[in-house]
């Protein structure tokens, strides 16, 4: 290793903290520079950049595990670049080669390698590429020029105590349109989320959950992560909608509770009064991995799933089977 960052990784929680190297890459004229790894975590751009006044930017979130033998992964990369491109689209911005997203992501973390936390404490290093529109423009309409960048920081879980469940409440507030930029990882949908969120703290709770914006009866998303139950009968269930994002740990938990557990898989809508389908639930993302949900609020009415301070069984069962593949613990099975 080629410093020594003296961190204590148990102490880890989600908290932005610089780190040596960031990758940089600039587009103008229809093409991408080569890019390249600077160490100033400031950017200078022009006051008239898109995304500083019509919310022209997307970001991703994606990690490094450290795995026993010392070696580093990086999780479904390539997904992340895929859904970078999609939200690209939904915005009218440039595409980034899939092969350039991720090779500025080894470059990042090859350059930040002493800040990958040691196997075994659980913590990682979290990578958040993003895309900004830049140049001066004024109209309402895609900047002339684009910037893209992948910085990293060493992370511990995002809602405290990780593993342990934690409570949520229905929010009055919807985080996305019918079919608008729900399903595209923008800045303006966690811009929407921050005053919900504040209310759902205010009140003693970890985060809101949203309903689905048309009728108002069925869940999306939990915060800034996905839902999932499981039924009585061991199926995993998590919701359907054009305005929920697509998360790659949802998409991975889903395979794996089919291939590794042998459990039924559904897709479908999640209805907020029959929470008692349920008898466990979590949320579930890059920064949240697996958080099992304790109990939901919902107008005067407290649904508790499988316990407030203990973890379910199958949750547990999903946790360990996606933790072990992220740390390179646990093989594809035969
Ligand atoms: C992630 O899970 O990577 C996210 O982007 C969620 C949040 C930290 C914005």
């Amino acid at each position: 290793m080629s410093k020594n960052v003296n961190i204590d990784w148990s102490k880890l929680g989600f908290s932005y903290m610089k780190t040596d190297f960031r990758y940089i890459s600039k587009w103008k004229d229809g093409q991408w520079d080569d890019g390249k790894l600077v160490e100033d975590n400031q950017i200078s751009i022009s006051e008239a950049s898109t995304a500083l006044h019509y919310g022209q930017q997307c970001f991703e979130g994606l990690k490094a595990y450290r795995t026993k033998d010392g070696s580093i992964q990086l999780f479904r990369p390539d997904q992340n670049a895929k859904r970078m491109n999609d939200s690209c689209k939904r915005i009218m911005m440039p595409g980034i080669p899939e092969e350039k997203f991720i090779d500025a992501c080894i470059q990042v973390v090859k350059a930040n390698e002493a800040y990958v936390p040691p196997y075994g404490t659980g913590a990682t290093l979290y990578l958040r590429p993003f895309m900004i529109g830049i140049g001066d423009n004024i109209g309402v309409k895609p900047a002339p020029e684009y910037l893209f960048c992948v910085f990293c920081l060493p992370v511990g879980p995002y809602f405290k105590g990780g593993m342990t469940p934690v409570n949520f409440i229905i929010s009055e507030y919807d985080r996305a349109a019918p079919y608008g930029t729900g399903a595209a990882k923008v800045g303006g949908n966690y811009a929407g989320s921050l005053y919900p969120h504040a209310l759902a703290v205010e009140k003693g709770f970890a985060d809101c959950i949203y309903l689905d914006p048309l009728t108002h009866t069925k869940i999306e998303e939990v915060g800034a992560a996905n839902f999932f139950g499981i039924t009585k009968d061991d199926t995993f269930v998590t919701p359907v909608s054009p305005s929920i994002l697509p998360s790659i740990t949802k998409y991975s938990l889903m395979y794996l509770a089919k291939e590794y557990l042998g459990m039924k898989v559904e897709e479908r809508d999640v209805l907020v009064d029959r929470l008692d389908e349920f008898k466990e639930a979590g949320a579930c993302g890059t920064a949240a991995v697996i958080t099992p949900i304790g109990g939901i609020q919902h107008k005067d009415n407290f649904h508790v799933f499988y316990s407030e301070t203990e973890v379910g069984p199958v949750t547990k069962k999903l946790y360990n089977t996606l933790y072990g593949i992220q740390f390179g613990d646990v093989e594809e099975p035969e």
